[in-house]
């Protein structure tokens, strides 16, 4: 017992020696400066990660919602699951934009750290989580349309091309392909509910789940 007892507190000795030993103390590296973009621009960037979070969050909560054993919507439950991924990977690509341009070092957790309420949302049919879907594109798409406003001309600085370019062609392009997407599944669901009632909304549900219904993006 003893030599457990023992050999135990060796080896956590040796752990924390060893811990000690690899803890990185190697001097920074010099390099000349080559990072360009703009404080607003950084800022708004960081900014729209909690954007896209707050997206992909909500997007859960409206899957959990139509998972639930008294609503059962397989298929829209499907559909904001994928939705809530596809938002959690644009915030992804946020954070990986800002990694390459060499301006996130210190306070990358703190792009993660907001509170966002998702308890209170509601939606009592389908119709209604697809019109807050569409609603919640459109802030995003605003949202973005705001950085390249100002990064394409800075109070302070210069132009950033590159950024400007990025945010038009990667994510407008989904953003306006994803709206018109939402708008017309919003028409033809508010039309099969408005003759149909819970039915048409059944039916929606089972093209939603048998992926029958157009996608654009
Ligand atoms: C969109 O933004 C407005 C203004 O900030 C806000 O009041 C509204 O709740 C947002 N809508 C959604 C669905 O997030
Ligand atoms: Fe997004």
């Amino acid at each position: 017992m003893k030599t457990v007892v023992v050999s135990a507190v060796f080896f956590c000795c040796l752990a924390l020696a060893t811990a000690t030993q690899y803890s990185c103390k190697a001097q920074a590296v010099q390099f000349p400066a080559f990072k360009s973009m703009e404080n607003e621009c950084i800022a708004l960037m960081k900014h729209q990660v909690q954007k896209e979070l707050n997206a992909a969050l909500t997007y859960l909560a409206m899957a959990a919602h139509f998972s639930e054993d008294q609503v059962n919507r397989p298929g829209f439950a499907k559909m904001f699951f994928e939705s809530a991924n596809e938002e959690r990977e644009h915030a992804i690509k946020f954070i990986e934009y800002l990694l390459m341009r060499g301006e996130l070092e210190t306070d990358i957790k703190d792009l993660i750290s907001d509170p966002y309420p998702v308890r209170g949302l509601t939606w009592d049919s389908g119709l209604a989580a697809l019109k807050n879907a569409l609603a919640l594109e459109v802030n995003v798409t605003k949202s973005i349309n705001e950085i390249i406003k100002k990064c394409e001309n800075p109070d302070v600085g210069e132009n950033d091309y590159h950024l400007v370019d990025y945010l038009t062609g990667e994510f407008l392009d989904e953003q306006y392909k994803g709206q018109r997407e939402l708008a017309g599944q919003i028409s033809t669901l508010g039309k099969m509910t408005k003759s149909l009632g819970d039915l048409g909304e059944y039916m929606f549900d089972k093209k939603l789940l048998d992926g029958e219904l157009p996608v654009l993006g």
